[in-house]
């Protein structure tokens, strides 16, 4: 069940030594790993957490199983229930949470080699990560393609028939339109596959409001060197983080967890001023 009391560092080291790490010279390369969780305060549901996650809200939608609305072959004969849910998730609507600009900080101070994403909403572009230390494993809204014939589809139109939860068909061979976003059983995009090997160069990851229950996103955890410290930020533990000597698991939400590291790092001040520039 979520974790409802205060910060709490379970294992390994503290927030002040990650940090005192953080500013020495053998801290370059840091990753992070987003999940739903860091979108929760943006108001986007995350997936899992018991009652409020999207998971548990799908009744409406007839589904045979709650995953059914991401699964290519169910979209494949019936589509309106994900385009029912696009018209919710679809992003312009919300502003990203103090993490997302944690990680754009990481990046102001030459930190960041790489953010991986699962989310879909677009937050880390929207907070200011530079766009070539991003990577939406996920994909996202930002551009689609008939799942027939793998024409490229027009964004606004895209756009429109979602804004009326209406199917989209394409007009060459009369396909299925879809958003990139990876549904499960398809493959992640070329990016990804490309980008995952510079994990073994991490110094330090730090993985952030993800259940850790899909592959292949999961697993990059363990591709970081054995010395690399691997601090989740989660409201319940998740996946093998804490298995590692130099693991530090930080329980509770993770914007006051970050507004904690911030404070340590000594960019409060910058991490609540670039905030409010989002
Ligand atoms: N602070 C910290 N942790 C949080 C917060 C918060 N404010 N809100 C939620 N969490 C935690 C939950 O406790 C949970 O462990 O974030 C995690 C979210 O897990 P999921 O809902 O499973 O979301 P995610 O891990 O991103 O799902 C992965 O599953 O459905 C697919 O493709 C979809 O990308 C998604 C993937």
């Amino acid at each position: 069940a979520p974790y409802e009391g205060p910060t709490e560092v379970l294992e390994g080291r503290d927030v002040r030594s990650i940090v005192k790490y953080m500013k020495s010279k053998e801290c370059r390369k840091v990753f992070v790993m987003l999940g739903a969780g860091v979108s929760t305060a943006a108001g986007i549901p995350d997936f899992r957490t018991p009652g409020t996650g999207l998971y548990s809200n799908l009744e409406r939608l007839n589904l045979p199983y709650p995953e059914a609305v991401f699964a290519i072959n169910y979209f494949a004969e019936n589509p309106l229930p994900f385009y029912t849910l696009a018209r919710e998730l679809y992003p312009g609507r919300f502003r990203p949470t103090l993490t997302h600009t944690f990680v754009k900080l990481l990046a102001d101070h030459a930190l960041l080699d790489t953010c991986f994403t699962q989310n879909i909403d677009t937050l880390e572009r929207r907070a200011g990560v530079p766009a070539h230390r991003i990577v939406e494993a996920h994909g996202s809204f930002a551009d689609q393609h008939c799942i027939e014939c793998k024409r490229a589809f027009d964004g606004a139109q895209m756009k429109a028939a979602i804004e009326r939860a209406e199917i989209v068909r394409c007009g060459e061979c009369g396909g299925l339109v879809k958003p990139d976003i990876v549904f499960f059983g398809e493959a992640l995009p070329p990016l990804f596959e490309r980008t995952v090997p510079k994990l073994r160069e991490a110094d330090l990851l730090f993985v952030i409001g993800t259940s850790l229950t899909v592959h292949p996103f999961a697993a990059l955890t363990g591709l970081v060197p054995a010395g690399c410290p691997r601090v989740l930020i989660n409201m319940e533990r998740a996946g093998d983080i804490g298995g590692r000597p130099d693991d530090v698991v930080l329980l509770g939400r993770c914007d006051d967890i970050v507004r904690e590291i911030a404070q340590e790092l000594g960019w409060a001040d910058e991490l609540e001023r670039e905030w409010a520039k989002t």
